[in-house]
């Protein structure tokens, strides 16, 4: 038996084989499942974050960002001079995305949470941290803002994965998590 195109110009009104139905009953209840999976991981999965975005100025958010900057800075990073921030437990915490740099690196302590504030200065940059594989579209004139609970100590990187130009591949940031 070779392939032919229907006989019948109106072929849905044919017959279906039974092996056919059940093949479309079971894609359907399976396209159901995977609907409602995405419903339940949000809520039990720990891959995918409960964020929130809103929309901010970018001046104002640098002006935030400055600030908690200038009050809270332990020291610099010796080649790039990038402030290392340890700002206290429990407080809103800043990141500036911007061509081609996060800034500024942040230094949180185990088992504290932190209100992570991330916007960009220019345009759309991806924030990705290593190597828990947090992944999140940061734009100009939106804040993405989570609540960040660090369960392990020691260095996180921070890569973007979204294309933002020539220097998008040293792109690279950092986030310290130390004991308390
Ligand atoms: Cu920023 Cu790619």
């Amino acid at each position: 038996m070779g392939l032919y195109p229907p006989s019948e110009r109106i072929w849905w009104s044919e017959p279906i084989a039974k092996t056919e139905i059940v093949w479309i009953v079971l894609a359907f209840i399976w396209g159901l499942i995977m609907f409602f999976m995405m419903i339940y991981w949000h809520a039990a999965g720990e891959q995918n974050l409960s964020n929130e975005a809103y929309r901010i100025d970018p001046e104002v958010f640098a002006e935030r960002t400055e600030a908690m900057v200038e009050k809270y800075t332990v020291r610099e990073q010796g080649e790039t001079g990038i402030p290392v921030v340890h700002p206290p437990p429990s407080s809103d915490v800043y990141l500036i995305a911007r061509t081609w740099e996060w800034w500024p690196i942040l230094e949180l302590e185990k088992g504290e949470s932190y209100r992570l504030h991330l916007s960009s200065m220019d345009w759309q940059h991806g924030f990705s941290l290593q190597p828990v594989n947090i992944n999140l579209q940061v734009y100009p004139g939106y804040e993405m803002v989570l609540t960040l609970t660090p369960t392990e100590t020691g260095e996180f990187g921070i890569v973007c994965n979204e294309y933002c130009g020539i220097g998008h591949h040293e792109m690279l940031g950092r986030i310290i998590v130390v004991e308390k």
